[in-house]
């Protein structure tokens, strides 16, 4: 042998995929891997895919071309690569991806990553290996804890899956069929996983789940915790200063949750809440469940409880039958809600879904002007926003060094980029700063670190600590 293996892992889609390739490369580690951020050094290429729209399925076919020229390059040279497809491309079409590739040595869907160093083997004994099965044992009992060394170089902010699939089939989507159903872990294994990263120099954890607020797991006391629940226990661990949570449905929102933006200072002040449409009859079609009307009255509860919050959602245009009147609703809607920014798409039919098999789809020239005048709605909205933080102090969580030399660059609250002069030895840390300057061409925001006297959120580190 010379040296550790060597694994590259590239995460598509979301947040959750982020989240399971931290996984799968914990899971590695015992077995002689280490990760490496350049494919052509690899001795393992594993991608963790998305199903969601067409667009993300060609980028890993076309990926997967690259990595074969580079496997037979490698294979010239006597080296052996082996590339692996994981996530929901690797759940939704396991058997075609190892008929179109050859390349490809293993597929493995996202409810067996425990599995991955059993299906290496298994891979190499016998050629390929393939396990896209809904096993009945939780994965999340037998994946390892990340190492000091790795939660460490991740940073100080982390993700963390408390619910993994969806029960809700919007009949756009494909997430039902590529997750699975819904489940919720227990609240004690998530306060584990917490107090471990807390434990390593985590500040701030986001919780992840394709309808976190559904969350119900099993609680110390055996009854069944609701996310408002959960948030204000995991509050209560030494070091997290920070809390945030997604991707929530509105028609799981509680009245805990609502109250736990009013009261609980560690829970930022900032939503993601996908709504697609600002249509009734669209909304109705999608499977949606709650009208616009429900969707404005869920906004006004958390704007009461929290006027500070700010809000982010998704948007689909051009669902199949969506008139010109239907897409004038969902300007209004967002006219309404005044976003801070929002992710917006064109519909894109998936196979085994049933709106792909409806009669009206929208032609893409149509398609195109919507996207088009919706994200210039929404990129109005979010200077508006940009440039109202301009003169205003809050607390920056920095992460990592800035571009420039002697710059550090954080968060805010609001989960905006925020560069200022600052010594590394903040980084890691929480402080004040007031806002000087917004720059749209750097995506960020300028600012001075305030002085320590302004006001401290409870869990923040006192400026002083830092060492400045
Ligand atoms: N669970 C989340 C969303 C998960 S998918 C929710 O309920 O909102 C992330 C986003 O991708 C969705 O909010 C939707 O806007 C978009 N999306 C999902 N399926 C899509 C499709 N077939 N075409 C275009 N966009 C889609
Ligand atoms: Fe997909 Fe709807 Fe489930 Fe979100 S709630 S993951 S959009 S089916
Ligand atoms: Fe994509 Fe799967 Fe996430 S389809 S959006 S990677 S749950």
């Amino acid at each position: 042998m010379n040296g550790p293996r060597k694994v590259y892992i590239k995460s598509y889609g979301c947040q959750m995929n982020v989240y399971d390739s931290h996984r799968m490369a914990d899971v590695l580690a015992p077995e002689g891997y280490v990760e490496t951020d350049r494919a052509e050094n690899a001795d393992l290429v594993v991608l963790n895919t998305c199903h969601i729209r067409e667009k993300a399925v060609d980028k890993v076919y076309s990926e997967l071309g690259r990595l074969r020229d580079m496997k037979d390059g490698a294979a010239r040279l006597g080296r052996r690569v082996s590339i692996a497809v994981a996530g929901c491309v690797a759940q939704a079409e396991g058997k075609e991806i190892l008929r179109r590739e050859p390349a490809v040595d293993l597929v493995v869907g996202p409810q067996s990553y425990h599995r991955l160093p059993d299906l290496l083997r298994k891979a190499e004994r016998e050629g390929r290996a393939l396990d896209t099965e809904f096993p009945p044992e939780d994965k999340f009992d037998f994946l390892a804890p990340a190492s000091r060394e790795a939660t460490r170089k991740r940073g100080v902010s982390a993700f963390v899956t408390i619910q993994e699939g969806c029960d809700k089939f919007c009949t756009f989507c494909v997430v039902p069929y590529t997750r699975g159903a819904e489940i919720s872990r227990p609240v004690a294994k998530i306060v584990a996983d917490v107090e471990r990263l807390a434990d390593n120099g985590v500040r701030e954890v986001t919780l992840l789940g394709q309808n976190v607020n559904a969350y119900h797991g099993e609680g110390p006391d055996t009854q069944a915790w609701t996310i408002g629940r959960l948030l204000w226990r995991l509050a209560d661990i030494p070091g997290i200063a920070r809390l945030r949570y997604m991707t929530s449905h509105p028609r799981d929102v509680d009245e805990a949750l609502i109250a736990a933006h009013r009261d609980l200072p560690a829970l930022m002040p900032q939503l993601h809440l996908p709504v697609q449409s600002g249509s009734d009859r669209i909304l109705a079609a999608m499977n949606r469940q709650h009208t616009a009307r429900d969707y404005l009255d869920v906004i006004a509860k958390f704007r009461e409880a929290q006027p500070d919050l700010s809000f982010t959602s998704d948007f689909i245009v051009g669902f199949p039958g969506e008139s010109d009147e239907d897409f004038r609703a969902t300007l209004r809607l967002i006219e309404a809600v005044d976003f801070t920014t929002a992710f917006t798409f064109k519909y894109s039919p998936r196979p085994g879904t049933p709106a792909a098999d409806l009669d009206d789809q929208i032609d893409e020239d149509v398609k195109v002007d919507r996207l088009q005048k919706l994200q210039a709605l929404i990129a109005r909205q979010h200077e508006r926003f940009q440039q109202s933080c301009v003169g205003r102090s809050f607390d920056v969580l920095f992460e990592k060094p800035g571009r420039l030399p002697g710059q550090i660059t954080g968060r805010s609250p609001y989960l905006q980029p925020v560069q200022v002069m600052g010594p590394p030895s903040l980084i890691g840390h929480i402080a004040p700063v007031t806002i000087t300057g917004n720059r749209t061409d750097a995506k960020s925001l300028f600012g001075i670190i305030a002085q320590p006297a302004v006001q401290q959120r409870s869990g923040a580190v006192a400026f002083a600590e830092a060492g400045v």
